[in-house]
């Protein structure tokens, strides 16, 4: 049968009598982002050529040279060697393609019993596990610097906020220790994508399975898979295990955007709670005086990108009928992208962190303007027997009064205290003071100095805990 093509780029146009367009090619390629598979293809390769032998499929000589090989393009591919041809769609065919050019008989039986489509679930899950060990390792660095920060300012006090206005004295540890809940979390979150995305579905062919007897319990072991797939429509189908791991790198750059915010105010001239180190910061091309905190600013901008590409993923999977469709392509892109940001993001972070000063001073003289102890005021009187509504009330009468005096509640005389609750005895002006008024929160979890010391603790056995569990990943 004589063929009119000149150039079968992917292997299967068989039934075609003409090759593809250059424009097509180009338009349907996903080498540029698939790439980054290299090295899971290969792993899910050298894992499906072990079934293949005992399956009886190939034989043992068949065997060793493509696991040989596919050893080889490894190399070729870590050490740069690799030429990747932008004619061969993807990943899969450009390694396919190499290995039957190194052996031309043997090399064409790799992809018995096996569909692109089982085949690049399996890379992007190997990829997704892998990142998920990187970024957990990373997010768990964070978390115990925030926690020795936090070691490091129990007795830091500064204004809590709420709506940006002054609300109660907070020890700025409190602060360090709230962003450590939210990066456990993160750390949580990302266990539970790792399991998600731990699953083989390699085996399930193009939807149907495979007509040879694959042992796909034993292809899981091979490849560091928890679980197979149940089924093999879904498995090829089936990208919540992205759309998970990229909402968990997601709520990360939420959770650090919320952190850049909070720095790039402290280090403003109004705030001045803290001077962010040179190494992090850049000048302005005409204002000399300038020291912009950019790197926080890009992490805060790319958190965009992070979360877009969620929800990229969730719209581009909400009108797919089963199984593999080619829009699944486009899934790559956003994980890749916002996996290498978040990581890089973590990493500055990290350090812009552990470089800045933190100005104690500013800090504490942002407690002098002593409204901030108004709530403390009221609690005063309701341990007096004062009902709360009414203690809320009279405080309120008293910040009115102060203000219209332009005197502070510490300098209001205990007279005109008394005026409006008899229950106002000297002891009231030791409020006035933020060791007083953060030691006086008596609940599990408040900013009390030793609410916070237990909270170390416990962060400090979680972080040795979570290291565990990330070992087991
Ligand atoms: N490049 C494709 C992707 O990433 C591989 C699977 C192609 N499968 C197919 N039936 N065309 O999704």
């Amino acid at each position: 049968m004589a063929s009119e093509k000149k150039n079968d780029s992917n292997f299967v146009r068989g039934r075609f009598s003409k090759d593809i367009s250059a424009l097509t090619a180009k338009f349907t390629s996903s080498l540029d982002v698939d790439k980054n598979l290299a090295v899971y293809d290969i792993l899910g390769s050298i894992a499906h050529v072990r079934e293949l032998k005992d399956a009886g499929l190939i034989s043992e000589k068949e065997k060793k040279e493509l696991e040989g090989n596919l050893q080889k393009i490894k190399k070729e591919i870590e050490t740069g060697v690799f030429k990747f041809e932008e004619k061969y769609e993807d990943i899969h065919i450009n390694i396919e393609k190499r290995l039957i050019e190194l052996l031309p008989s043997s090399g064409p039986k790799l992809h018995t019993g096996r569909s692109r489509n089982d085949q690049v679930s399996v890379d992007f899950r190997l990829y997704v596990k892998g990142e998920i060990k990187k970024i957990s390792a990373l997010v768990l660095d964070l978390v115990s610097t925030l926690s020795s920060l936090g070691e490091d300012n129990i007795n830091t006090f500064m204004p809590g906020y709420t709506h940006l206005q002054h609300a109660q004295p907070v020890s700025l540890a409190h602060y360090f220790l709230a962003y450590c809940e939210m990066f456990k979390r993160d750390f949580k979150r990302l266990h539970g994508a790792y399991d998600e995305a731990d699953v083989l579905t390699l085996g399930s062919g193009a939807l149907a399975g495979v007509d040879f007897k694959i042992d796909r319990g034993r292809e899981a072991k091979t490849l560091g898979f928890k679980h197979v797939s149940e089924n093999s429509i879904d498995s090829v189908s089936d990208r919540d295990f992205a759309i998970q791991f990229q909402f968990s790198l997601s709520m990360i750059m939420l959770h650090l955007s919320r952190f850049c915010e909070e720095l790039i105010m402290w280090n403003t001239k109004e705030f001045s709670f803290v001077e962010l180190s040179d190494e992090f910061t850049t000048g302005s091309s005409i204002m000399p005086q300038k020291k912009n905190p950019d790197a926080l600013e890009l992490i805060r901008g790319r958190s965009g990108g992070v979360m877009s590409g969620m929800v990229s993923l969730l719209i581009m999977m909400k009108s797919l009928p089963l199984a593999y469709n080619r829009d699944m392509q486009e899934d790559k892109k956003p994980v890749i992208e916002s996996s290498v940001t978040v990581a890089d993001s973590l990493k500055i972070f990290r350090e812009i962190i552990i470089g800045a000063k933190f100005n104690y001073k500013n800090m504490a003289s942002g407690l002098k303007d002593d409204f901030i102890y108004a709530t403390d005021i009221s609690s005063y009187l309701v341990n007096r027997g004062v009902p709360f509504r009414r203690s809320h009330e009279i405080v309120g009468k008293l910040v009115n009064y102060a203000s219209r005096n332009n005197k502070g509640l510490s300098r209001i005389p205990l007279s005109e205290y008394k005026k409006l609750a008899p229950e106002f005895e000297p002891d009231l002006f030791e409020i006035f003071n933020p060791r007083t008024s953060v030691d006086s929160k008596k609940t599990y979890g408040s900013t009390a100095t030793a609410r916070i010391k237990s909270a170390i603790r416990k962060n400090e056995k979680e972080i040795k805990e979570y290291r565990k569990t990330l070992k087991g990943f």
